[in-house]
C-alpha cells in the first residue's frame, strides 16, 4: 500500500476491518478454551466466554479506530480499572499476552507492520495490568 494513503488510514482499517479483529478474538478465547498453557487465565473467567467475545471485539474495534459502539454502550469504563479488582499476576498477564500473540499470528493480518504494532501495545497494556492489582 502506498504510504501516504497508508497514513490516511485507522489502525482498525490496515489490520482489515471488524473482520480480522472479530477473528482475533474469537481465536484468542478458542486458544484460552482449548490449550492448558492458558489455564489459569481461563479460570479467571467466567464459564461462558461468549459475552467476553462480543466484549473484546468491540472494545478492540473501538479502540482501533473503527465504530465506537462499544465506548457508547460503556460511557466511561476504562479497561486499567475494569482489571484493577482482579488479581492478575505476571503469569496470568503473559498467558493474555501470549495467547493474543498467538491469535493475531494465526489470523495474520496483511499489514504485518500494524499488526506488530497492535500485537506489542496489547502487550505493553496486559503487562501493566499486573502491576495495578
Ligand atoms: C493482563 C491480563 C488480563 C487478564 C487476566 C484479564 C482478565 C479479565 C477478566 C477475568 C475479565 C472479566 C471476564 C468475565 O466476567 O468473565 C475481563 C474483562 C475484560 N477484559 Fe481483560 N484481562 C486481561 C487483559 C486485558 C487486556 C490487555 C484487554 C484489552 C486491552 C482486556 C479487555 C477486556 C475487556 C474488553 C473486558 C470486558 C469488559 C466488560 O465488558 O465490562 N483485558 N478481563
Amino acid at each position: 500500500m502506498a504510504a501516504a494513503l497508508k497514513d490516511r488510514l485507522t489502525p482498525f482499517e490496515r489490520l482489515g476491518g471488524a473482520v480480522v479483529l472479530e477473528r482475533i478474538v474469537e481465536r484468542f478465547y478458542d486458544l484460552m478454551e482449548r490449550d492448558r498453557a492458558y489455564a489459569e487465565l481461563r479460570a479467571m473467567h467466567a464459564a461462558d466466554l461468549a459475552p467476553m467475545r462480543r466484549s473484546l471485539a468491540g472494545f478492540l474495534t473501538a479502540w482501533s479506530g473503527g465504530p465506537r459502539n462499544w465506548f457508547v454502550e460503556n460511557p466511561g469504563k476504562c479497561m486499567m480499572s475494569v482489571h484493577g479488582g482482579l488479581p492478575i499476576d505476571a503469569q496470568t498477564a503473559g498467558q493474555w499476552s501470549a495467547a493474543m500473540q498467538r491469535a493475531i499470528a494465526d489470523v495474520a493480518p496483511g499489514d504485518r507492520e500494524t499488526a506488530e504494532l497492535f500485537a506489542g501495545r496489547l502487550d505493553q497494556i496486559a503487562r501493566a495490568m499486573a502491576r495495578i492489582g
